[in-house]
């Protein structure tokens, strides 16, 4: 088993902080297998994936040990009480996606989170027992693995439980959260709370409670967590909080297969994740607005470069927001929003180095075609080779409400919904009624787990967090490896921007772009925000290699790690 270090990359730091400043920088090369790989947001979940491979377990077995292990040792996101979205590509080409986002209560109404006098009331939709979404995440992995995985589920738990019983060490970045929302947690689950200690870096953390959530889990299959006694105690903790989860709503809670958004970039085939995720439709529409203008022909990171993309994030972003919601309860007009020559014009407006701005641009005009019912398809079994998955609780920790008889956090997806139409959200995002609340409907994401493909053959895994960012994070991810010929790692590392419509701002990441261009940019029209954004992503991707080795690119922002054989 290769694991990954950041030896190489500390390597080519210290060469070069001795070398004359002149000297071009060799891109930075991630961890490089034969075989299979995991790369996640920690290094034990890897590990765990890539231990069931090695067992002889397939992608969708990895799956479920990698999703599982992260929920024990990444509670910041990792999840029982969250949800997520799976899209996968077999050996032999066959594509699919599964959905297993939250989905609103029976009891949810459109207005819960106003006032009297319609006013948001601040909160309601992201800390405490009125937070949550009905949790996918059981029913996801479960659904994958029966359909696709190969072992039985109580091996994949095994090394998850055992990381629950003996722990692992609590991170940096781990102790420095805990301690920053040790009060919050107090505050919404009272002073006995596991998390009312701020456990400090280098802590090895064990979670036995949760390794008996998961022991009955692996016994007893998703049932446990939906109809069993694990569901019981998550109605009944919800209701002595406040909370309106019923029985009813877990035992109704279904994983669902979607058709994937497919679509071409600069003679790639891109296979990315459906509405509810708005993720595969603004990508898709991001990246074919971009493509008639040579992206790279373009000097990489130049004004030109980063205001095109600009302007076409900006444009996708407003279709986004008015037209993207669950397709189950409303018509979403996708082939038309992907359509050439609509994106085309929506490119009209595109002045090169002059800002257009987000006030003049609403959605694109759609004509909706007779009959748009979406479709689910149950996809043909076959043994495969990559998995991208997105998974999240919606913010650090979602909602706070931390669950202490059985071990883990809810999310706060239902600030996902619009709770008012023309409000933002905790990501800033702007919704309309296509995302308003409704009883057992999925509250739109950006997640955005996606498979790139040339000439028939896998080409690049890829995939990040990051709220709105995710969208556009991938997608530079994506034109990094298609338009600028960059390796995994490189194209991972590499500093990134982000434009969502409203605000009518350029965020940067701080400090990692050109003071000129910044100027250039400025003078151009457009106002840019370097201030420390933490939701700029951390994408975790796998590229194969011209010689069909994998190399992977773990995102050096966080502990993410690349691990494989
Ligand atoms: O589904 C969505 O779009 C959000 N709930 C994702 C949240 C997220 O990525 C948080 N990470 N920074």
């Amino acid at each position: 088993m290769l694991k990954t270090t950041k030896y190489l990359a500390f390597a080519i730091v210290v060469f070069f902080a001795c070398s004359p400043p002149e000297v071009e920088k060799e891109p930075k090369v991630g961890p490089i297998v034969d075989n299979a790989m995991v790369v996640s947001a920690m290094e034990e979940a890897s590990a765990i994936g890539v231990q069931i491979m090695e067992k002889g377990g397939n992608a969708f077995d990895a799956m479920m040990a990698t999703e599982m292990a992260l929920a024990v040792c990444y509670p910041f996101a990792g999840n029982l009480g969250g949800g997520g979205f799976m899209v996968y590509r077999m050996a032999d080409g066959t594509i699919g996606s599964l959905d297993y986002r939250e989905k609103a209560p029976g009891a949810a109404d459109r207005d819960m989170y106003l006032d009297e006098e319609g006013n948001i009331i601040p909160g309601l939709s992201t800390k405490g027992a009125l937070a949550s979404g009905i949790p996918g995440t059981v029913a996801g992995v479960f659904e994958a693995q029966a359909r696709f995985g190969k072992l039985d589920p109580k091996e994949i738990f095994e090394p998850v439980i055992a990381l629950a019983e003996k722990g692992w060490a609590v991170r940096k970045r781990q102790a420095d959260s805990f301690e920053r929302l040790k009060q919050t947690f107090i505050e919404v689950n009272g002073p006995n709370t596991f998390y009312s200690t701020a456990y400090p870096e280098g802590e090895i953390l064990k979670m036995p409670i949760l390794a008996e959530t998961l022991k009955r889990i692996a016994e007893n299959g998703r049932d446990e967590f939906y109809k069993g006694q694990t569901a019981e105690m998550l109605v009944s903790h919800m209701d002595s909080i406040g909370g309106i989860f019923t029985m009813e709503d877990l035992e109704n809670y279904e994983a669902v297969w979607r058709d994937p958004i497919v679509f071409n970039y600069n003679g790639h085939k891109v296979i990315s994740m459906a509405p509810p995720s708005s993720g595969g439709v603004t990508i898709g529409q991001i990246l074919q607005m971009m493509e008639p203008y040579s992206v790279g022909e373009m000097e990489y990171h130049s004004a030109e470069h980063i205001q095109l993309m600009v302007e076409a994030e900006r444009r996708a972003y407003a279709d986004r927001n008015f037209y993207l919601g669950d397709p189950d309860f409303v018509d979403i007009p996708i082939e038309q929003l992907l359509d050439e020559a609509y994106l085309k014009d929506r490119m009209s407006t595109f002045t090169p180095n002059k800002a257009t701005k987000s006030e003049d641009i609403a959605k694109g005009e759609v004509m909706y075609a007779e009959s748009m019912e979406t479709t689910h398809y149950s996809i043909v079994d076959a043994d495969g080779n990559a998995v991208a998955v997105t998974t999240t609780l919606n913010g650090a920790y979602g909602s706070k409400v931390f669950i202490d008889d059985l071990g883990f956090f809810m999310n706060n997806e239902m600030d996902d919904f619009s709770s008012k139409a023309g409000e933002p959200n905790m990501f800033g995002l702007i919704g309309a009624e296509a995302n308003s609340i409704q009883p057992g409907k999925r509250m739109l994401s950006s997640m955005t787990p996606t498979i790139v493909e040339k000439d028939g053959k896998l080409k690049m895994v890829v995939g990040t967090p990051g709220g709105s960012t995710i969208i556009t994070s991938v997608a530079q991810a994506i034109s990094n490896v298609v338009d600028f010929g960059m390796g995994m790692h490189e194209a991972v590392e590499s500093p990134r921007f982000h434009h969502q419509w409203l605000p009518d701002r350029v965020i940067f990441e701080p400090g990692a772009f050109d003071s000129t261009l910044i100027q250039t940019m400025q003078s151009n029209g457009y106002i840019i925000s370097e201030e420390y954004s933490r939701i700029i992503g951390y994408v975790d991707a796998i590229l194969v290699l011209p010689n069909g080795k994998l190399e992977g690119g773990a995102d050096p922002r966080g502990n993410d790690a690349a691990i494989g054989f």
